[in-house]
């Protein structure tokens, strides 16, 4: 049976006196990936953003397992850790934002560097940033150039390999697809099945190309008005005729062309 990762309960958090998410538990397990989806302005990003720290936590807490020092309480109304922290103290949580996501003034590698800024880190900045030239050929071929310079899929790859330097076993995304050519997004989503199965590394997305990514995901949970909705395996939400007219866009005529 595979592990828990992360587990967040009762996560109530929001901005100001606004409260956005209210009430939600999910868990990613080792080895899964989990594809968040809800309509725009549900709250996902916020939750997501509440996980790692970057939106405040009225209620609950999150913890992630490490596998030397066991559960790691990162987020909770007394101790919420921002992402420098996180990465400064070697929680395995990696986080690509939904917009905004590389540094453009920074060339590609000093891209890198940003997700690598631990000083004791330093000896073993070679080796990893090899490893992101093995995976994206595209960022060595340019690793000196300005990140803006770079097209959107591209500057999602960075985002991608700046995320994964610090080497998490986890690695959470928003919305990565977004403002790609329906063939880059296929690409990007397979690209990052592909971390889980083969760097090992469990995924939390949030997507709104809903159906194709539960279609690459184990489990998946929808939010509506900053409440789970619904949850289970992915397999299942796929096949629920209301989640499939509500959420995942498809029509009478095309279930019919499915069957
Ligand atoms: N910085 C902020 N300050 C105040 N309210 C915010 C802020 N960011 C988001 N909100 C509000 O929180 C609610 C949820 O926004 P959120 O970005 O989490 O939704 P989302 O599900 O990610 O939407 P989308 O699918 O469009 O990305 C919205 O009503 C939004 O206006
Ligand atoms: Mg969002």
């Amino acid at each position: 049976m595979s592990e828990p990762l992360l587990r967040a309960n009762n996560i109530v958090s929001g901005y100001g006196k606004l409260l956005v998410v209210d009430g939600v538990d999910i868990h990613v397990d080792e080895g899964e990936m989990v594809t968040i989806i809800g309509p725009n302005g549900s709250g996902k990003s916020t939750l997501i953003k509440t996980l790692i720290g970057l939106v405040n936590i009225f209620e609950g807490t999150v913890r992630i397992m490490d596998k030397e020092r066991g559960w790691l309480d990162i987020q909770s109304k007394k101790n919420q850790m921002r992402p420098d922290e996180i990465i400064k103290e070697g929680v395995p949580l990696g986080y690509v934002p939904q917009l905004a996501n590389v540094f453009p003034s920074l060339t590609i590698e000093e891209n890198l560097k940003m997700g690598f800024f631990v000083k004791k880190w330093d000896s073993c900045y070679q080796e990893r940033s090899q490893r992101m030239f093995e995976l994206f050929p595209i960022l060595k071929e340019r690793i000196d150039q300005k990140a803006s310079l770079l097209s959107g899929g591209e500057r999602q790859m960075l985002a991608l390999a700046r995320a994964l330097m610090p080497a998490p076993k986890l690695l959470i995304l928003d919305e990565p697809t977004a403002a790609l050519a329906p063939n880059l997004a296929e690409e990007m989503l397979r690209m990052i099945v592909s971390l889980k199965e083969t760097a090992a590394i469990s995924i939390l997305l949030v997507e709104q190309r809903a159906k194709r990514s539960l279609e690459l995901s184990d489990r998946g949970y929808v939010l509506v008005t900053g409440r789970i909705a619904a949850e289970g395996p992915a397999k299942e939400l796929l096949e629920e005729d209301k989640i499939r007219k509500l959420y995942l866009g498809v029509r009478d005529k095309e279930e019919k062309r499915d069957e």
